[in-house]
């Protein structure tokens, strides 16, 4: 098998190896849990996807920025999107190619503007001014900035308002009302190369339309846009393609369905098409790995108390996100209904509600599944629960460890000399 899964023998399974055995050798917990080869299946269904298209896939680091996961997919041949100065020295250690490198973002400051024009990374024009702040870290470092304009297509995504991004309300892009203000400003500018446009929608999306209705919008743009002299190259499409976490059977579109939907579109204006997936491309590799503390009722509630918490994965608590759970070995217990909670001093902190599992002992092992995207990457440190170690089965059976945890140690150098 690959991936996280349920062996025959009722064990979960990472890849070849039983997790119980890779909880052992860990010797850890909480800590999360992935397989190499889900991640390079996820790559290739959108590498195949693209086939016979001019494409880049920008990886979206913000999902997982785990450096050895990022220098993995850039060896596999992924470029990347990211959102801050910190998330564009990680993609250059990991060695990306700037050329295939985005800069997105509603807030970028003039540093990272001027960091993002040294490596020569293709940055999207968010606001007024943040088309100030490019022109201004162009002149400054006395070389051109290849600009995308960002669209907002007021097009709904159907997904959860904290994960929408592309409608008339959002913080994010440029109304189509104040396209030309735009374009003015950028063709007045010789420091500025306008070669795109890039619009996002939102994220968890399971219905591939929504990605056609919002590049028929944008075909119409980058045709306006064109008329007007502008030699544009790129159309970004962004991300957001969902994911099974609720594990129902029920059929999701894959990375091919999306991109054949809008694949007419692309070919005809000869354009090279830029995806931005994240989750779709980590999620379902990984699972985060707890081990069981206790088992308790209050009334008719019953309690898994687990050591992991919303500290490291707080996607339940924060958008009340349903994450399949399992115990990693099968029990003949009682199966009851439990809530899965961590430790963590406040009633928002679950990793579960009402989920049917046999009763567990102290020292079992209970995993979320689907935690390689937004899980890691949006960790806390609340109630110094510092940020777990992560390891990955390579070659199918290799246990290697891609994270340390963070200690106590790492934790007081910041008051070194204070
Ligand atoms: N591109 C842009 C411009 C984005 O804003 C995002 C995600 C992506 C690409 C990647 O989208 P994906 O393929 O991963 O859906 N923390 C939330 C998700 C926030 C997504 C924000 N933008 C969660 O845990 O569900």
């Amino acid at each position: 098998g690959v991936g996280i899964y349920q062996g025959s023998d009722g064990y979960m399974y990472c890849d070849g190896l039983r997790i119980d055995d890779i909880r052992a050798q860990a010797d850890a917990s909480p800590f999360y849990l992935y397989s190499k080869e889900r991640i390079r299946q996820n790559y290739q269904a959108y590498a195949d996807a693209l086939q016979g298209l001019d494409s880049i896939i920008g990886y979206a680091v913000k999902a997982n920025n785990n450096l050895k996961i990022m220098q993995y997919l850039r060896e596999l041949g992924s470029g990347c999107v990211l959102v801050s100065g910190n998330e564009l020295r990680l993609a250059m250690a990991a060695g990306f190619d700037p050329t295939r490198t985005i800069f997105n973002g509603n807030g970028k400051l003039p540093r990272e503007l001027e960091l993002a024009v040294e490596n020569g990374v293709l940055i999207n024009v968010d606001s007024e001014f943040d088309l100030a702040n490019i022109q201004a870290a162009a002149a400054k470092v006395g070389k051109k900035a290849r600009v995308l304009i960002r669209i907002n297509p007021d097009v709904d995504p159907q997904v959860h308002p904290y994960v929408s991004t592309g409608l008339a309300g959002s913080k994010f892009g440029i109304r189509n009302t104040h396209l030309q203000w735009f374009l003015d400003q950028i063709k007045a500018d010789s420091n500025l190369e306008l070669v795109g446009a890039h619009c996002h929608l939102g994220s968890t999306i399971t219905k591939v339309n929504i990605f056609r209705d919002a590049t028929v919008l944008m075909v119409d743009f980058i045709k306006q846009i064109r008329e007007q002299g502008f030699d544009l190259k790129f159309l970004n499409i962004g991300g957001g393609l969902g994911i099974d976490y609720a594990k129902k059977g029920e059929v999701l579109p894959t990375p091919k369905d999306l991109i054949d939907t809008v694949r007419d579109l692309v070919s005809s204006l000869g354009l090279t098409l830029i995806i931005e997936p994240g989750r779709s491309m980590v999620a379902n590799s990984c699972a985060f790995v707890n081990t069981v503390t206790g088992v308790k009722s209050s009334g008719r509630k019953h309690f898994i108390v687990v050591d992991g918490s919303m500290a490291e994965l707080i996607r339940p608590s924060l958008y009340d996100a349903y994450q399949h759970i399992e115990l990693t070995a099968p029990h003949d217990s009682e199966v009851q209904t439990f809530d899965v909670v961590g430790p963590v001093c406040e009633s928002a902190d679950f990793l579960g509600k009402d989920r049917a599992l046999a009763t567990p002992a102290g020292g079992d092992g209970l995993i979320v599944m689907d935690a390689g995207a937004y899980c890691m990457s949006m960790a806390s440190t609340y109630n110094m629960k510092l940020n777990p170690p992560e390891w990955w089965v390579a070659e199918g059976s290799q246990l290697q460890q891609i994270r340390k945890g963070v200690t106590l140690e790492d934790w007081m150098r910041v008051y070194e000399g204070l």
